[in-house]
C-alpha cells in the first residue's frame, strides 16, 4: 500500500475507503434533490419535444425518450427506482437510467442543455408549486379568521400597548388584526410568483447554445409568462429560493406573535382561550395542566425559518457568476422551510378554528386598569369643551383617586368627580363603560363592532374577487 492511500485512511475516518468515498459524500445531493424528480421529468419532456419540433433531434427518439421518461416517473412513484449516489443528482440518475431503458437516444436529451439549467428549472417549478401551495393555505387561514372575528365582532377585550392594558377593543377587531398581516404574506406570495415566472431552459451551462432551440416554446409548455433574458444571470439566480424563504420568514414572524398570544390567552391568569384537545397535550405529571404546545412549536419553527434564510443568504453572497457548486446547497433550506411553513399554517389554522373564547373573562380584563380613561378625557373635550391637553391632566386626577380607593372610574361619585372638574355632569357615566367606549371608536379601520364587520365584508369580497379571478384561494 503506498503511503498517500494509508494516510487517506488515517485521515478518512468512517470514509476508510478513500477520497472517492469523501468525495462521492460531499459531492452527490440525491439524498434530497430526489424531491425533483417530478419536475426534472416535465423539464426533460418539453425539452426533448422542442428539441425534435426544431428539427434537432428526430421525432422517433423524441417518443423513445418520452416513453422512457415516463416509465422511470412511474418507477419512482412506486418506489422500484434505484437512486444511487455514485451518479450524484437526480438529474443524473434519471439520465443514466434513461440510457439502460432505451439505449443511444437517452444520449440526446442532453443536447443544448447544461445541468446548470437543468437544476434552475426544476427547482423554480418546484418553489412555483410550493408558492402556490402557501397561497392556498393563506386563503384557509384568512378564513378561519373571518368565522372567528364574525362571532366576536362585538366581544370586547383588554387592547395593550407594552403588554399594559391600554384601552378596550373587541376581539374581533384584534383577530382581524392578522387578517390583515397574513393578508400582505399572501401578496407577497403572489409578488414572488409573478418574478419567478420566467423559464431558465435553454441558457445552457451560461452562455446559451449555437443549436437552434425554442425557448419560447419549452417556457410556454412549462406554465412559465416568458423565458429568462440573460443566460449568465439564469444559472447564476437563486432569487427565486430566497424570496421564497424571506416570504416564509415573515409570514413565519406573524404566525409566531399569534402564537405567542395563544400562549399567554390560554394561561388560566388570562383564561381568555382554551385550545381544543387536538392542538394541546396534558402534563404527564400535573393533571390540571393543558400546555399550547402547537402554539409554542410554531414560535420555535419560526427560529428555523430565519436560520435557513441567513444560511443561503451567506451561501450566495461571496459568489462570483455564473454558476458554482455553492449553490446546491440551496436545496435543503427550502425543502425544510416549506414542509416546516405548511405544517405552521395547517396547525395555526386548526388552533384557531378550534379555540373556545371565554367572552366573560375578556369582557372582565377589559374594564380593569382604567381601560377607559382615554374615553373621560375625550369625553372632556368633547362635551366640556376642554383642550386634550387640560382633559389629559383632569383624567390624570381622576384615575388617582380611583387607584386611590380601589375602584373602578364608573364607580366614582359625581360630587368626587365634579370636586376635580366641575364640567363634569351625569353624561360621563355612558363613556366610562367598555362597552359604550368601543362603540365610541367608530373612526375608519376603528375597533367599533361595526368598523369590523365593514372590514370582515371586504375582506369576503376580496377572496371571491380573487377565486373568480382564477387566483387560488
Ligand atoms: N446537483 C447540482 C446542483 O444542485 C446540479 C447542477 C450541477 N452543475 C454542475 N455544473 N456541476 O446544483
Amino acid at each position: 500500500m503506498s503511503q498517500e492511500k494509508a494516510s487517506n485512511r488515517m485521515w478518512g475516518g468512517r470514509f476508510a475507503s478513500g477520497p472517492d468515498a469523501i468525495m462521492e459524500a460531499i459531492n452527490a445531493s440525491i439524498g434530497f434533490d430526489r424531491k425533483l424528480y417530478a419536475q426534472d421529468i416535465r423539464g426533460s419532456l418539453a425539452h426533448a419535444a422542442m428539441l425534435a419540433k426544431t428539427g434537432i433531434i428526430s421525432a422517433e427518439d423524441e417518443q423513445k425518450i418520452a416513453d422512457g421518461l415516463n416509465t422511470i416517473l412511474s418507477e419512482i412513484e412506486a418506489g422500484t427506482f434505484e437512486f444511487s449516489t455514485r451518479l450524484e443528482d437526480i438529474h443524473m440518475n434519471i439520465e443514466a437510467r434513461l440510457a439502460e431503458l432505451i439505449g443511444p437516444a437517452a444520449g440526446r436529451l442532453h443536447t443544448a442543455r447544461s445541468r446548470n439549467d437543468q437544476v434552475a428549472l426544476d427547482f423554480r417549478l418546484w418553489v412555483k408549486e410550493e408558492l402556490q401551495r402557501v397561497d392556498a393555505a393563506l386563503g384557509r387561514l384568512i378564513n378561519a379568521f373571518l368565522t372567528r372575528a364574525e362571532e366576536h365582532a362585538s366581544s370586547v377585550m383588554p387592547g395593550f400597548t407594552h403588554l399594559q392594558t391600554a384601552q378596550p377593543v373587541t376581539f374581533g377587531h384584534h383577530l382581524m388584526a392578522y387578517v390583515e398581516m397574513f393578508g400582505r404574506d399572501r401578496t407577497r406570495v403572489r409578488a414572488a410568483i409573478e418574478r419567478l415566472d420566467e423559464c431558465p431552459l435553454g441558457a445552457a451551462a451560461l452562455a446559451g447554445t449555437g443549436f437552434p432551440i425554442d425557448r419560447h416554446m419549452t417556457a410556454k409548455t412549462l406554465g412559465f409568462r416568458e423565458p429568462t433574458r440573460n443566460s449568465i444571470d439564469t444559472v447564476s439566480d437563486r432569487d427565486f429560493a430566497l424570496e421564497f424563504l424571506s416570504v416564509a420568514a415573515i409570514c413565519g414572524t406573524h404566525l409566531s406573535r399569534l402564537a405567542e398570544e395563544i400562549v399567554i390567552w390560554s394561561t388560566p391568569q388570562f383564561g381568555f382561550i382554551r385550545l381544543s384537545d387536538a392542538f394541546s397535550t396534558g402534563s404527564s405529571i400535573m393533571p390540571q395542566k393543558k400546555n399550547p404546545d402547537a402554539a409554542e412549536l410554531i414560535r420555535a419553527k419560526t427560529g428555523r425559518i430565519n436560520g435557513h434564510l441567513i444560511g443561503l443568504l451567506t451561501v450566495m453572497k461571496g459568489l462570483p457568476l455564473a454558476y458554482s457548486k455553492d449553490m446546491q446547497e440551496d436545496k435543503e433550506a427550502v425543502f425544510d422551510v416549506a414542509e416546516t411553513l405548511d405544517l405552521m399554517l395547517a396547525a395555526m389554522t386548526g388552533m384557531v378554528g378550534d379555540m373556545e373564547v371565554n367572552a366573560g373573562a375578556m369582557k372582565k380584563a377589559a374594564g380593569v386598569g382604567f381601560s377607559t380613561a382615554t374615553d373621560l378625557a375625550d369625553w372632556l373635550v368633547r362635551e366640556a369643551g376642554l383642550p386634550f391637553r387640560e382633559a389629559h391632566h383632569v383624567t390624570g386626577k381622576v384615575v388617582a383617586l380611583a387607584e386611590e380607593r380601589r375602584c373602578g372610574l364608573e364607580k366614582l361619585p359625581l360630587e368626587a368627580l365634579q370636586a376635580i372638574h366641575p364640567a363634569i355632569t351625569d353624561e360621563v357615566y355612558s363613556v366610562l363603560s367598555v362597552a359604550n367606549s368601543v362603540r365610541s371608536r367608530d373612526s375608519y379601520g376603528g375597533t367599533a363592532p361595526a368598523q369590523v364587520r365593514r372590514q370582515i365584508r371586504a375582506w369576503r369580497k376580496r377572496l371571491k374577487r380573487d377565486a373568480a379571478a382564477g387566483k387560488n384561494v
